[in-house]
C-alpha cells in the first residue's frame, strides 16, 4: 500500500495525528459491547503463572509499562528485557509461561534469536506485531495484530501506543481470567481515551515553544514514577532519536544517586506527573531539582499544575485519566516534544541519521 502524508511536513506528525482514530479501532476490535476482552487463539492467563515479555527500543519500554499493569492490575509475575540480552543469558523458561514478543516489524533479528530460544520450553509463544506477515508472526503460537497501520517514520509514535493498548487490555483480561476485580472505570476509561487524546492533540499549546527551549539544550532529563516511569524512558529515547540531543530518562526516586549532579540551569528536566498515588513523591523530586536550578517542565494535570506549576520553567496540562491509563495518555507530550524540538533543530525527523526503521541483523 501508498502512503503519502496527508498533508503533514512528515510523517511523524502523520502517525502521532493518527493515534486516537487506530487506538478506537484496536478497542473496538478487542473489547465488546458488554465489556468482554476477547484475546486471539482463546489466550487464557488462568493458564499461566508467569509472563516474559521481550522487544527492542520502542516496543522495550511498551513492555516496562505493560510489567507495572500485569502486577498491580492482574497480579502476575513479569519478567521484562531486551532481546539482546535475553537471548544470550540461557535463562530458565518455565513450562507454564507465556512467553511475548514485541515488535513493530515483527522482522528485529534480535527479537526472532529470544523467541526461538524460548520454542518448545514456554506453555506458549505470543507474538504482538504490525506486520501480521513477519517472520516473529510466523513463529508465534498466537498473534495478536497491533493494527497501526503502516508506520514510515523510524521514530515509532503511533504503533507504541497501540502496543500500549493491547497490553493494558492483556492484562484486565488477566485479572478477570484469574478471578481479580478491574478497577471500576478502567475499561470505560479505555474507551474514552481516544477522544481524550484527540483533545490534547488539537488543543493549541504551548509545546512549540517550550520545544524551542529544549532545541537549545545539550542534555535534558526526563523523570517518571511508577506507570509513567516507562514514558520518561521512551520520550528520552524519542527526543534523542531524532534531535540528537542527549537525553535520559530516570525514574523520578533514583535522581539523588547519579543524575542530580548534572542539573543546573542549563538542564532542562521534564517531570511526568499523573496525580496517581505517586504524585507526591514525584513532586518533591522535582523540587530538588527546582532548588538546584533545574528548569522544569512539569507536565501534569489542572489540579497539579495549578498546584505546583508556578516554580517551573514551563508547564504542560493535560486531562485528568484513570491512573492506569496515563502511559498512554503522557505518551502524546512527549512525541509532541520530540518532534517539535527536532524540527526547530531541523534536523531529518523522519530518517535520521545512524537509526534504521528495522534492525534485521544482529
Ligand atoms: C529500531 C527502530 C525502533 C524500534 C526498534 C525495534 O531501532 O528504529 O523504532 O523500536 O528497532 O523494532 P521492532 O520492529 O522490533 O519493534
Amino acid at each position: 500500500t501508498r502512503v503519502d502524508k496527508a498533508g503533514h511536513k512528515h510523517f511523524m506528525a502523520k502517525e502521532i495525528a493518527e493515534q486516537p482514530a487506530l487506538l478506537a479501532d484496536l478497542i473496538a476490535n478487542y473489547i465488546g459491547a458488554d465489556n468482554t476482552i476477547t484475546l486471539p487463539g482463546d489466550l487464557n492467563f488462568a493458564d499461566y503463572d508467569r509472563v516474559l515479555m521481550v522487544a527492542c527500543g520502542t516496543g522495550y519500554y511498551a513492555c516496562k509499562t505493560a510489567k507495572n499493569w500485569f502486577e498491580t492490575v492482574a497480579g502476575m509475575p513479569v519478567e521484562v528485557d531486551v532481546a539482546s540480552e535475553y537471548r544470550y543469558r540461557e535463562p530458565p523458561v518455565g513450562d507454564r509461561t507465556l512467553a511475548l514478543y514485541l515488535s513493530q516489524s515483527g522482522e528485529t533479528a534480535d527479537t526472532l534469536a529470544a523467541l526461538r530460544y524460548t520454542a518448545g520450553k514456554a506453555a506458549t509463544i505470543a507474538a504482538i506485531v504490525n506486520v501480521p506477515e513477519s517472520s516473529i508472526a510466523r513463529e508465534a503460537d498466537v498473534v495478536l495484530p497491533i493494527r497501526a497501520g503502516v508506520e514510515v517514520s523510524v521514530a515509532s509514535t503511533k504503533a507504541f501506543t497501540n502496543q500500549l493498548a493491547i497490553l493494558l487490555m492483556m492484562a484486565a483480561k488477566a485479572a478477570q481470567d484469574r478471578g481479580k476485580i478491574l478497577a471500576e472505570g478502567l475499561i470505560d476509561g479505555l474507551r474514552a481515551l481516544p477522544g481524550i487524546l484527540n483533545v490534547v492533540l488539537d488543543a493549541p499549546d504551548n509545546v512549540q515553544s517550550i520545544s524551542r527551549g529544549l532545541a537549545e539544550a545539550r542534555d535534558v532529563l526526563f523523570l517518571g514514577r511508577g506507570a509513567v516511569y516507562p514514558i520518561a524512558l521512551e520520550g528520552a529515547l524519542k527526543l534523542k532519536e531524532i534531535s540528537y540531543i542527549h537525553a535520559e530518562g530516570y525514574a523520578a526516586g533514583e535522581l539523588k544517586h547519579g543524575p542530580i549532579a548534572l542539573v543546573d540551569k542549563h538542564v532542562p528536566v521534564i517531570v511526568l506527573a499523573p496525580r496517581d498515588r505517586l504524585f507526591d513523591k514525584t513532586v518533591s523530586n522535582m523540587q530538588e531539582v527546582l532548588a538546584r536550578g533545574g528548569k522544569v517542565v512539569l507536565i501534569s494535570d489542572e489540579a497539579g499544575i495549578n498546584e505546583f506549576g508556578a516554580d517551573a520553567w514551563r508547564t504542560l496540562t493535560l486531562p485528568r485519566v484513570h491512573p492506569t491509563l496515563a502511559p498512554i495518555l503522557y505518551t502524546i507530550p512527549v512525541q509532541l516534544l520530540a518532534y517539535h524540538t527536532a524540527v526547530a533543530k531541523g534536523t531529518d525527523v523522519d530518517q535520521p541519521r545512524n537509526l534504521a526503521k528495522s534492525v534485521t541483523v544482529e
